[in-house]
């Protein structure tokens, strides 16, 4: 008689606390993209219980059930498949919280996690979102076009370009935003430069809901190298930039060299070993044995946590080989005004015959191979 009266007294109880439980009060959780979340949930524990997961949006799929002391997978939708997991040393003390790895954005939506044991029944829900935040942001110049892409965003991203100092240029830039098979997004945006705008830094920053990364791009700038040591900076700044990671590339793509800001000091690509002769603290690049092979762009990207600085230097190599070249332009003037002087002188030969007036042309054959 007491037991019902117990168990009745309880029913009341529970009843009450399940009304004061906040309406829609769904528990919001964010996930990373291809990482693992947990879904949390709670029941009152106790032996015998049983736990299903369920996905509510897409037509309640089952995602995890557990009874009888074990998993229960046969019914499992298809895309959850080998990506979820309860923790089980913590079942009957109440934890019914699932763990879903390799997170997807087709994972988004509504969860239901439903508890059952002698004690009772209980439904909890959970709004899952996933989040792929900028990574990455790249910019370009080639020619008068600066391109800046970033890749693999969740949700939609949105790009915004600036200039320093801030200028009123009218941009002109096409922005195109791309949908991967992932669900991810790709973004791309191209501004032409105006031939009257000189001098600026270009800034692009790629946002989303969860963060934002900016990129900067000085224009393209020139630098003569000699085939002894040539230093090219990476940054107007003198001072140590030991704490930011540090990318050296060459035509846009071969990288050079690279510091991560967890490893001073850094690494040089095995085909760069020969010329790459040291990196000051500052991200100043300064290279040795260089050859005409070596003639092309060089990138130094300086990044930290929110942004990159891309400086682009075009050098050029002054040397043996350059000499070379000049050599060879005065062996191909010479021949054309010995042509030249030549064919002057036969003309003048013929017009002299009758002349009979020699001395005017022994001059100038003299003249003509003194000056060969
Ligand atoms: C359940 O256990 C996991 C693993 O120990 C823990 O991370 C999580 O916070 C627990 N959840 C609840 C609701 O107690
Ligand atoms: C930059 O620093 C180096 C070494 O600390 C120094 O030799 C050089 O003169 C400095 N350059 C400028 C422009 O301050
Ligand atoms: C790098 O170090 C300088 C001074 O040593 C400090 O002012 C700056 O905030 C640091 N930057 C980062 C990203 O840690
Ligand atoms: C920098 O080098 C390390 C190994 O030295 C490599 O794992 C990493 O991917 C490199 N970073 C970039 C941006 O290439
Ligand atoms: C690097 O780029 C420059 C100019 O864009 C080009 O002339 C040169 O051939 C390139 N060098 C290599 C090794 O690709
Ligand atoms: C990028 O450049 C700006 C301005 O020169 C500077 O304030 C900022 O610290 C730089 N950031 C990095 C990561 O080099």
């Amino acid at each position: 008689m007491t037991m019902e009266v117990d168990s009745a007294a309880c029913l009341v109880v529970w009843s009450f606390l399940w009304m004061l439980s906040p309406a829609g009060g769904d528990a919001e959780v964010s996930c990373v993209f291809m990482e693992s979340c947990i879904l949390p949930c709670s029941f009152q524990g106790g032996t015998d219980a049983v736990i299903h997961w369920t996905l509510v949006t897409a037509g309640d799929i089952p995602v995890h059930s557990y009874y009888h002391n074990r998993d229960q997978l046969g019914h499992q939708g298809q895309s959850f498949r080998g990506r979820t997991s309860l923790f089980k040393d913590q079942i009957s003390r109440g934890n019914a919280s699932l763990q879903l790895t390799g997170v997807q954005v087709q994972d988004q939506g509504r969860y239901k996690c439903y508890t059952s044991t002698i004690r009772g029944n209980k439904e909890s829900f959970i709004n899952l979102q996933v989040d792929a935040p900028v990574h990455k942001v790249d910019m370009e110049q080639e020619e008068n076009r600066i391109t800046c892409s970033s890749e693999g965003i969740y949700p939609e991203p949105e790009l915004t370009w600036s200039t320093r100092p801030p200028s009123n240029v009218a941009f002109k830039n096409t922005t195109r935003v791309q949908q991967t098979e992932q669900l991810l997004y790709n973004i791309n945006s191209s501004l032409i430069l105006s031939d009257r705008v000189t001098d600026l830094v270009y800034s692009c920053t790629v946002s989303t809901r969860s963060n934002r990364r900016r990129a900067t791009l000085r224009e393209l700038t020139s630098l003569d190298g000699s085939s002894s040591d040539t230093t090219i900076p990476c940054s107007a700044s003198n001072t140590s930039l030991l704490n930011f990671s540090l990318v050296w590339r060459f035509n846009h793509s071969r990288i050079i060299l690279n510091r991560t800001r967890t490893s001073v000091p850094y690494t040089v690509s095995e085909e760069w070993r020969q010329q790459v002769k040291g990196v000051s603290e500052s991200g100043s690049l300064t290279l040795q044995d260089l050859s005409l092979k070596q003639e092309g762009i060089y990138t130094c990207e300086l990044s930290d946590d929110e942004e990159t600085n891309i400086t682009n230097t075009l050098l050029r190599i002054k040397g043996s080989q350059t000499g070379v070249t000049r050599v060879n332009e005065g062996l191909v003037v010479g021949a054309i005004l010995f042509v030249v002087l030549a064919a002057g002188l036969v003309v003048l030969y013929y017009k002299n015959k009758k002349v009979k007036n020699t001395f005017c042309l022994h001059l100038l054959i003299i003249y003509c191979v003194c000056l060969y």
